[in-house]
């Protein structure tokens, strides 16, 4: 049973995870669908029993399997294939079918996260049959899964998964990657009790940050935050530091902030604030005084 992993948020909670409106109204119809499962099976409509998340890695496919679990009032069970493939494959089919019969004793939430491991192992001669007895235990219990229970898969590559086992999910869920809005979300929630002390950058963060994943987001706002707390930066010199590979892309008026607040932060001089952000040495002067630290290019540990 060491491969499998149990995550129950019941006792702590769980926040939604950030996700475009379209998918979370379909998830929250999922939810709502298997909490009426005796309605529907009343009427002769079977509930949906099993679903795929296919999306780019860190944009809450784990997580929103873990939150579906959770608003159904169960835990997730994780079975990780990534684990499972790089185990032994010898004993591997019968603990898996061990962990399945489990699960569905149990009326469980599982969920077979990285599924793609499967078809990515490269196989020697010796577990050619074994993988395919895996793979077709896997496809049975897809199909044969029963009305009490969820089976979720979620995987990074749905190219790689088996035509036949894509076919057999009831639902498909597609994660985008995050948009700006998205983004911007997830940095206010990341920053949590700092937000106020970054509102400034909020806008421009979201700006810099467009396209990452919101794992990245997390990490990236994590160490802004450590950083300011441990007094290494203030929080215009670690948003610098952030948005300075992106500020090409910032517009003027989120680099005129920014330049200011690195001016009033006495940080740098003008000269060097110029250089990281573009805005005239006027301007900065217009909205910020002088240069604190004169004919120098200041500190360049940006
Ligand atoms: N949509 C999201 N909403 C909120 N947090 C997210 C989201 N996506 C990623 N995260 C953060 O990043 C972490 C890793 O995301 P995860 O669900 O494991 O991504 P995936 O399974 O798609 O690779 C999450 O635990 C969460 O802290
Ligand atoms: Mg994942």
């Amino acid at each position: 049973m060491s491969l499998l992993r149990v995550c129950d948020d019941r006792a702590s909670g769980l926040e939604a995870p950030l996700l475009p409106n379209g998918l979370t109204t379909e998830i929250d119809g999922l939810i709502r669908e298997r909490f009426e499962v005796d309605k529907l099976l009343a009427h002769g409509i079977r509930p949906p029993r099993s679903a795929i998340l296919v999306g780019p890695p860190g944009v809450g496919k784990t997580l929103s399997a873990r939150w579906i679990a959770f608003r159904l009032n169960k835990p997730l069970w994780v079975l990780d294939l990534t684990t499972v493939m790089s185990s032994l494959l010898g004993k591997t089919g019968a603990n898996l079918r061990m962990v399945f019969d489990h699960a569905k004793a149990n009326e469980a939430v599982l969920l077979l996260d990285e599924i793609d491991a499967i078809a990515k192992r490269r196989s020697d001669e010796s577990d050619v049959g074994e993988l395919k007895r895996l793979v077709t235990a896997i496809l049975q219990e897809v199909d044969s899964w029963p009305d009490s229970g969820l089976l979720l898969a979620a995987t990074n590559h749905p190219e790689l998964i088996d035509p036949a086992l894509w076919r057999r999910f009831d639902a498909i869920f597609q994660f985008p990657n995050a948009d700006v809005t998205t983004v911007e979300r997830g940095i206010r929630r990341f920053l949590g009790r700092d937000a106020g002390n970054f509102e400034t950058y909020i806008g421009m963060l979201a700006d810099a940050l467009k396209g990452s994943s919101l794992s990245d987001v997390e990490r990236s706002v994590t160490t802004l935050r450590r950083r300011v707390l441990l007094k290494e930066a203030s929080p215009a010199e670690v948003v610098v530091s952030l948005v300075s590979p992106h500020i090409e892309e910032l517009d003027k008026a989120h680099r005129q902030t920014l330049a200011i607040e690195l001016a009033k932060s006495q940080a740098y001089s003008h000269n060097r604030i110029m250089e990281l952000t573009g805005v005239s040495r006027d301007t900065i002067r217009k909205y910020a005084g002088p240069s604190p630290i004169k004919g120098r290019s200041g500190r360049k540990d940006a």
